[in-house]
């Protein structure tokens, strides 16, 4: 991309966020986008509170440092953690004209629609769980619905090391499900709270009761994306559109690539950077 692109940004701790991109590039296929994953420190599923913010801070900047105006926290565990520090105290100190937007608040907004018994279950990594964010968040705008969390820490590995397809991996995943439904049987919609869980969507929905509907996010946060675009004309018209995605990562790029087709549609040229 050249230097006067002002591409929008997507950052991940990992892979987890392509998920993401692929339904951006879908839904929005005239803008450029960049997308960064911390491949070098994922996950941050288990990491505390203060290091998440500090990477993902990190991450934010070099994006802005490449031109990006607009950051999407296509993580769960960065969102929970680092989105609304990010967004009271940074940016107006540091980068009033710019902007950072998050996955939890856009799945909050409408995951009560899709449930009819208004028992919702979410799974998610366990900084996520912890941060109770999707309770707090869904509770704003469907206070009568009852939210049930269960985190999956083993998941993410599980995934990245492709075990997932393996009686092993399958034998954790149906466990975990297991024990969200036993929490509470009146669930009858799941959400896929962290970004590499849609890639066990379909072994999630042969599991659990065929009522069940599991939901994933990438179209949910393409779809809050284009209307935010489209309420935003100062921040829209500031993203450069020829239809250009670039990758980077803080990891071998080679890795990267390879790995990263699993995840997402279309061939990924990645190029290593350092956060620090
Ligand atoms: N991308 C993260 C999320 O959505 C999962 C991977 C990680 O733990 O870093 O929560």
């Amino acid at each position: 991309m050249d230097q006067s692109s002002k591409p929008i940004g997507v950052f991940d701790s990992g892979y987890g966020g392509l998920t993401i991109l692929s339904s951006l590039r879908t839904k929005l296929p005239a803008y450029d986008f960049l997308y960064l994953g911390d491949n070098a420190r994922a996950p941050y599923g288990p990491r505390s509170f203060d290091v998440v913010f500090e990477f993902t801070l990190q991450a934010v900047e070099y994006l802005f440092a490449q031109g990006c105006e607009l950051v999407i926290l296509a993580c769960n565990t960065a969102s929970a953690k680092a989105l609304r520090t990010i967004q009271q105290q940074v940016l107006p100190q540091k980068y009033p004209g710019k902007r950072v937007l998050g996955v939890i608040r856009p799945t909050s907004e409408i995951i009560g629609n899709f449930s009819e018994s208004k028992h919702i279950g979410v799974i998610a990594t366990e900084g996520t769980i912890k941060s109770e964010s999707y309770c707090i968040e869904i509770g704003k705008f469907f206070p009568e619905v009852s939210v049930n969390q269960y985190a999956c820490p083993i998941w993410v590995p599980l995934i990245e090391n492709a075990l997932h397809e393996t009686d092993g991996g399958k034998w954790f995943i149906r466990r975990d499900l297991d024990l969200l439904l036993e929490q509470d049987p009146e669930i009858d919609t799941i959400l896929l709270g962290c970004t590499h869980y849609p890639l066990v969507s379909e072994l999630i929905s042969e599991h659990v009761p065929s009522h069940i509907r599991v939901i994933s996010q990438g179209d949910i946060i393409a779809n809050s994306l284009e209307d935010y675009l489209s309420r935003h004309p100062e921040i829209e018209t500031n993203c450069s559109k020829q239809g250009r995605t670039e990758f980077l990562t803080t990891e071998n790029a080679d890795d990267f690539n390879r790995k990263a087709s699993q995840f997402f549609k279309g061939s990924v040229e990645s190029r290593h950077i350092r956060l620090v």
